[in-house]
């Protein structure tokens, strides 16, 4: 009996990870956890259905592995008991740990199957539905949900309320994280297969009560397969959401957000490094002016000295920058401390040209014409800016130095 109580893989907190599975396995083909706290009543019932339903449709080949979080009532030794009657099911009592995904998550570390799957104790999810989820995932899909909101699918007797709210975060994560939320029909489900490559690999964060999403941000998910049904009322026992489930949902969709940056419109490569370059030259302008302020204005120094020396520091932080970002595919090429240095060389006597022009024009502006000191620089910068971005372009970063 003992034989199927688990402990928790690894020290607590943190990411988690799922890992990869070698094929073939001598393991069975699907691992189902089902999470539990306070379900004492419910889990007998459900083991016998889950039980009935794949001893006939898969033999011996699953196991059932119940995570119960040290629930007061007892729910894990009543598990370990029916361990005796039920020999595919293990147990997993959590001490250190608590939370819904965590404990998803943990079941599946210790989870010998291909397919990892979860559904909840309290009978909510009818287990029937189970056999059109695996008929899918023996279809090759990576993975099979159970969704409220497809043919079939629905809800007992909700108030309007809790329509509200539930539709309320669906259109929230549909805002927020519209990339993976609008893939699904029904995001907030807790009652799906999974392929074990499709999410082994990436850390999974276990905060949060909706798993779900955390599979399909940061999981490797191509095709996804939807069966409907309806979710049924509790006889036993109670709901464990509250309001902070809503604020942990709302942080999860926002971490998810931040891990997987905005989608990017690409701009076609020469025009993208223009941007990046004239963004960059910005920045030097901000540089460049800062510099001069403080020479110029600030302490008396003369116009072309301060106009030299402000350049000169402008010139480094372009540098650095376009090394690392505009041309960084190009430098990522040409490694080593030589060749940056080069590349830093190379810069420097392009721009020490371009000084060369920059002053010059600064003068002519300023002393010949008598415009403004700043209006002068501006316009010299623009055209200097020009001039190097060609000559870097053509003479510098070029590819044709590129060592394979
Ligand atoms: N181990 C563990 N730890 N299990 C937990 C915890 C926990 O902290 N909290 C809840 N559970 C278990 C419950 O015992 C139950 O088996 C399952 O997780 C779902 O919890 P409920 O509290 O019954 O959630 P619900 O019915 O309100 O919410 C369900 O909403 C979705 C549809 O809106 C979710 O659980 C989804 O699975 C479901 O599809
Ligand atoms: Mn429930």
């Amino acid at each position: 009996m003992t034989r199927n109580l688990l402990a928790p893989l690894a020290a607590p907190q943190g990411a988690l990870r799922i890992a990869a599975r070698s094929l073939p396995t001598t393991g069975p083909w699907l691992s189902l956890v089902i999470p539990t706290f306070k379900e004492r009543h419910n889990l007998e019932p459900l083991v016998e259905q889950l039980t009935q339903l794949l001893d006939r449709r898969l033999g011996g080949n699953y196991e059932l592995i119940v995570v119960d979080d040290d629930s007061p009532d007892g729910t894990w030794e009543l598990g370990l008991q029916l361990t005796r009657r039920y020999p595919a099911l293990r147990v997993m009592r959590r001490q250190a740990e608590s939370g819904l995904s965590s404990a998803v998550i943990r079941g599946w570390q210790v989870a010998d199957g291909q397919i990892l799957g979860v559904i909840d104790a309290d009978l909510q999810h009818p287990p029937e539905i189970l056999l059109q989820l695996l008929a899918k995932m023996q279809h090759g899909t990576d993975l099979a949900l159970a969704s409220r909101h497809v043919e079939g699918g629905g809800v007992s007797e909700w108030s309007l309320l809790r329509r509200t709210l539930s539709r309320g975060a669906q259109i929230l994560g549909l805002v927020v994280l519209p990339e993976v939320v609008g893939r699904v029909s029904d995001p907030m489900s807790g009652y799906f297969l999974v392929r074990r490559e499709a999410i082994a690999g990436p850390m999974l964060n276990p905060r949060g009560y909706k798993i779900l999403l955390e599979v399909l941000g940061r999981g490797h998910i191509q095709h996804i397969a939807e069966v409907g049904y309806v979710f049924q009322e509790r006889t036993v026992g109670e709901s464990k959401v509250s309001w902070r489930h809503y604020l942990d949902y709302l942080q999860h969709l926002l971490r998810l957000r931040l891990h997987r940056r905005l989608p990017k419109r690409r701009l076609s490569l020469p025009l993208r490094r223009f941007c990046q370059f004239a963004l960059v030259g910005f920045s030097g302008l901000l540089v460049d002016y800062s510099v001069f302020y403080l020479l110029f204005s600030q302490w008396g120094v003369g116009l072309t000295t301060s106009n030299v020396l402000s350049a000169e520091v402008a010139i480094l932080n372009n540098f650095l920058w376009n090394d690392a970002w505009t041309f960084a595919d190009l430098s990522q090429r040409q490694r080593g401390w030589q060749c940056r240095l080069q590349r830093w060389l190379k810069f420097n006597l392009i721009c020490l040209a371009g000084l060369v022009l920059n002053t010059l024009i600064v003068n002519l502006l300023f002393n010949l014409f008598g415009v403004n000191a700043y209006l002068a620089k501006l316009v010299a910068i623009a055209l200097v800016t020009l001039w190097n971005f060609g000559v870097n372009l053509k003479l510098n970063w070029r590819v044709t130095n590129v060592q394979k």
